[in-house]
Order: structure tokens, then sequence, then C-alpha cells
């Protein structure tokens, strides 16, 4: 017997070459609290069974507190001796209890209904961290969008100048998103809910444990169907992954337009000194950091998503060690998200805005033909002209270096006999925000309607 939890029929020990290749307690030791809380439940199933007495119940569930103990203060660690967090943690308690007892805890579990089940619980625990998280950063969003009701700015399609908008309705367009991703976070924790535990290796258990007790000791909401599926399904895992990517591209997104909003060109936004950083050379700069690492992470996180996938892909059934490649990617993106959702939150919650910059770009670039045309459509005119004529009006604008509002009565009777004088009330920023006051739309009463229903979503989160 060479010491490992599978020895016994072997007369060597591993190759060190071997040992380092197999070895996972570096990334896997994050399951351990999770491993000891499911080997308590996994006692007493073994009491209620009747392969484990009551004192010898007493018995393993003060080591494995102990051992809870020495693992939270990092008295205990795992040795270079250890193949993974499970050989680890039964290491720890027989040193604990003595072979004996320590060696009784196996009976009817094995690493591969151990794995899936600790991966799936270390999941539900970061989905609540994350989700705290995205949370934060809507949060931040709504108030920035509630601090700033009556800011115009440019809004834009192929970012290109297209019709004024109010900044609050362009933050709650960040929002939106946020709040479809903590839904998608809420779904894939239903899937992930469910417990291998009592699975075996593949096969389910002969010795009369009881899955759904332990199930719900363990505060999922019931066992698996099938021990072959439970023991080798990793798509929870896959969805994890791509939650988390399309939360980080979400985010990516935001990031984009500040980096391009905080740039002197655009000149909308100043970031908070302790939320940018400055460069070693050039002593004026200071860069929208928080903002690029999100976009350049969301790389990593898609890359998480489709390595897991590749390594998911044509696996037969059940369990093969090519699942021990599951959690890095996954534990990974939540590494990553924890970094990232705290500094978005702050640097978005510290940006400071220039409504005087936005509000004279608001007009620029003649984003207000669109309301030429639809002028004309209210009194009549068949769109198509409506737009023919509008796009005539930014043509005699440009060529005489005038906005559309300064165009004199001549030139626009020239254009359209239906287009007055009186087409000038709509060329106003304001004007043109205010007319759009449809569900869903900019004007301020509509906005004030979405704001109010962003709140109560994010009440309920
Ligand atoms: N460390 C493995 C994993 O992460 C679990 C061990 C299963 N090993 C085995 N030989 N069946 O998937």
């Amino acid at each position: 017997n060479t010491g490992a939890l599978w020895g016994g029929r072997f007369a060597d020990g591993p190759a060190a070459a071997m040992a380092a290749l197999s070895k996972s307690t570096h990334f896997d030791w994050v399951l351990a609290p999770f491993d000891i809380e499911a080997s308590r439940a996994h006692a007493r199933v073994l009491n209620r069974a009747g392969l484990l007495t009551d004192d010898d119940l007493t018995a393993m569930l003060a080591g494995l507190d102990a051992l809870a103990a020495d693992v939270a203060d990092c008295t205990f660690g795992p040795a270079e001796s250890d193949e993974d967090v499970h050989g680890a943690l039964e290491r720890g308690l027989i040193e604990k209890v003595g072979t004996e007892l320590g060696g009784r805890l196996r009976a009817g579990r094995s690493r591969n209904d151990q794995v899936a089940t600790l991966f799936r619980m270390w999941l539900r625990a970061a989905y609540r961290r994350v989700a705290a998280g995205v949370l934060d950063v809507a949060q931040a969003l709504v108030d920035q969008a509630q601090a700033h009701p009556d800011v115009a700015m440019p809004g834009k399609t192929h970012l290109q100048a297209a019709q004024p908008v109010l900044l609050s309705h362009q933050l709650l367009a960040h929002v939106h998103p946020l709040l479809r991703d903590l839904e998608r976070i809420a779904d894939a924790d239903r899937r992930t809910a469910v417990s291998p535990y009592g699975s075996g290796a593949l096969a389910g258990s002969s010795l009369g444990l009881d899955p759904a007790a332990i199930a719900a000791d363990l505060g999922f909401d019931g066992p698996m169907a099938n021990s072959i599926d439970a023991t080798s399904s990793r798509d929870f895992a896959a969805e994890a992954a791509w939650v988390f990517a399309m939360i980080v591209v979400d985010l990516s997104r935001l990031a984009e337009e500040v980096i391009a909003w905080s740039t002197p060109e655009f000149g909308y936004v100043t970031l908070a000194d302790a939320w940018s950083t400055g460069s070693s050379i050039m002593p004026q700069k200071k860069n929208p950091d928080v903002a690029e690492l999100t976009r350049g992470k969301s790389g990593r996180l898609i890359g998480n998503l489709t390595g897991l996938l590749a390594t998911l892909k044509a696996q037969p059934l059940a369990y093969n060690r090519d699942l021990q490649e599951d959690k890095e990617p996954v534990f990974d993106s939540v590494a990553q998200l924890d970094l990232l959702l705290p500094a978005i939150a702050g640097m978005v919650g510290t940006l400071t805005f220039h409504a005087d910059r936005m509000a004279q770009l608001a007009p620029a670039g003649f984003t207000l033909a669109t309301d030429i045309a639809e002028w004309l459509v209210r009194r009549g005119v068949p769109f198509r002209v409506a737009h023919e004529a509008a796009g005539a009006c930014v043509r005699a604008a440009e060529a005489a270096g005038v906005g559309l509002d300064e165009l004199d009565d001549e030139t626009l009777a020239a254009i359209d006999p239906a287009l007055t004088g009186e087409v000038r009330e709509v060329l106003t920023v304001r004007g043109s925000i205010e007319s759009r006051n449809a569900h869903g739309g900019t004007a301020s009463t509509a906005v004030a309607t979405q704001l109010a229903g962003v709140q109560s979503d994010l009440a309920t989160h």
C-alpha cells in the first residue's frame, strides 16, 4: 500500500512526474470547507443507515469540527503527498480521530460524487457573491441616473451622432442587461441546486444511504435522478462560465463608453483620482484602468468558457479525469469578477459628468434632423417625402455653416412648401427629447417611469 486513497492494488507509488501532473491541491483547496460540511452530512446518513454508531458519529463530528477550525486558520493544509483536497482532508481526519474511525467515513461515497457535489456548493456560494457585486454596479448606475435627471447628451449609433437622449436614459440602458444577468444567475442556481451525493463512483450506493436526506442537509433542492449523469455532467459549470462571461461582456460595453467619454475629445466625464492611474513618464495622464481591465478581462472570461466547453466535448460517460480541468476556468472567472465588480461600482459611483459639454454636443451633427421629418409627418406629409426634405435641410445647413434651427423661412419653403418657420419649435434638444414620451423612450416622464421600474426590480434581488 502506497498510502494514497487508492493504494491497495499498487505495489509502487506514482512517479514524481505522474504525481505532479495528478495533483490538484493548489486549486481545489478552496473546496475544503464544503468538503468538511458534506462529510458531516455523510456521517449522519451513515449513522442513519446503521453504519456508524451514535458514539462514533459524535466523535466523527467533533473530529470534523476540529479539522474545519484548523483549515480555517491555516494550521492544516495540503501536504506534498496529497493528490487532492479530498485525500488531504481524509488524512487530516485520521490525524484527529485515528485510522479506525477516520477510515469509516469514505464508505458509500467516491471522489466522483464528492467533487461534483462540492463544486456545486462552491458555485452556489460564488453566485451569491457575484450577484451582490453586480447589484452594486447596477445600483451605482441607478444612483448616477437619479442624480442627473435632466442632462441631455448625444445618443449615438455607429458611434456617430444620432439623436439627443437623456444621460439617465443612457445609464439605465446599462442597468437592464445587468438585471437580466441577475435573473440568469438565479435561474442557473436552480439547475445547480441538485445534489450528486450518493451516486458513488457512477452507479449509486449499495449501503442504504439516502441521497435525498443528504441533499436536504446540504441545502440542495433535491438529489439528482441519475448517478451516471450526476457524476459526469458539467453543463452546470459551463453555464456558470457563460453567465460570468456574459456579465463581463455586458460590463465591457459600459467600460468602452467610460474610456471614450473620459477622453478630452469627448469630455463627458472626469474619473475620480481613486479610480484611475497615472503614467510613469507622462505627468499629465489620468488613465481609465478600471474600465480597460474590464474590457481586457472580458477576453479572459470568454476564454475560460470556450476552454471548458472544449474540455467537456465528446467525453464518454461517466467520470473521466479530464473533468479535473473543469474547476480552474470557473474559479478564475469568479476570482476576476471578485476583483472587478467592486472596482467598477467605485468607478461608476464617482464619475463626474460634464453636463454643459454633453448638452453642447447634443445637437451637433444635425441630430435634430429626424425631428424635422416627424414634424412634417404630423402635418400629413408622407415619411418618404419628409425624410427627403429633412435631408435637404441638413445639406443646406451644412453648406451655409449654420444649425438646422438657423435656416431662414425662404430656404425652408424652397425645400418643401409644407416647411414653415414653426418647425423651429421642435428644433431644440429639449423639444426633441420630450417628444419621445412613449413607453421606453427618452422623454423625462418616460425615463422617470423606467427608473421606478428598475428600482423595484433591484429591490427583488
Ligand atoms: N480531483 C478529481 C477532480 O477534480 C477528483 C478525483 C477523482 N479521481 C478519480 N480517480 N476518480 O475531478
